[in-house]
């Protein structure tokens, strides 16, 4: 049987800095990873997505409007990204939770991702990681409102991104293990299968992020069994993204 391929995806964060150097970055990207075995993303800042994109990468977006149009100052809909050639959106992400995304716009986040034809790649993760596993409870809230009321055969297209958030970013408390990742893989797995079916959860891929290195990435995706990474702060780095998505050739 063909193993199913590897998704690794850049997430640009608020960089780089101009249109310019999202330009160089995407070539120097597309460089490093042209021997990929894996499907490669790169989530560049809203202004910068009508950038020239080599064929090596695909377009994603790091969030969206949760309104559909209309008078809503600074959004961005589904429909634009889609227009823009984007085909994945990071939804939920914990930046974006941090600045005030409830469990409620997170979830009509995802309706308008799936109802436009993309790919939203829900990020879900705990803040803490407690000795009593209320955490799993957490990623089983979060899980369950976002997908609340979204049909059954919609969510075959859905892409779960487990982020702890205590793992997320420069100032990162420590980095999951590969045998805790592999746990968590299981958890969201049986999660998903509980709300969506069965035929969603053979199709779910669950990536995981925070703080994925070019060291750290083989176990989340041998031992940790991982279907690909969201990759934060090593994904402005193309020579070191390259090394990550490397990993994922199998
Ligand atoms: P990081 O970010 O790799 O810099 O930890 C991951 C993410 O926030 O998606």
């Amino acid at each position: 049987m063909q193993m199913a391929k590897k998704l690794i995806i850049g997430n640009w964060k608020m960089n780089p800095e101009n249109f310019r150097a999202a330009e160089r970055l995407a070539r120097s990207t597309a460089k490093a990873v042209r021997a990929a075995k894996a499907d490669v993303v790169v989530c560049p800042p809203h202004p910068f997505l009508g950038m020239k994109l080599p064929k090596a990468l695909r377009l994603g977006a790091q969030d969206l409007s949760s309104e559909k149009d209309g008078a809503h100052t600074g959004d961005v809909s589904s429909r634009m990204l889609s227009s823009m050639g984007v085909r994945y959106v990071i939804v939920g992400h914990s930046e974006r939770r941090a600045s005030g995304d409830t469990q409620e716009t997170v979830n009509k986040k995802m309706k308008n991702t799936l109802s436009a034809g993309l790919v939203p790649v829900l990020c879900v993760g705990e803040e803490v990681r407690d000795d009593h596993s209320h955490y799993l409870h957490v990623i089983r809230e979060e899980l369950k409102s976002a997908l609340k009321g979204i049909p059954k055969d919609t969510l075959t297209r859905v892409i779960v991104a487990y982020e702890p958030v205590w793992a997320v970013g420069r100032s990162a408390a420590g980095v999951l293990s590969p045998e805790d990742a592999l746990q968590m893989n299981i958890y969201i797995r049986k999660v998903f299968a509980d709300l969506a079916g069965e035929i969603a959860a053979k199709k779910l891929k669950v990536l995981y992020g925070g703080s994925v290195d070019a060291k750290n990435a083989g176990g989340f995706l041998t031992e940790g069994r991982m279907d690909g990474l969201l990759v934060g702060r090593a994904s402005l780095d193309a020579k070191q993204f390259g090394a990550i998505v490397t990993r994922a050739n199998g």
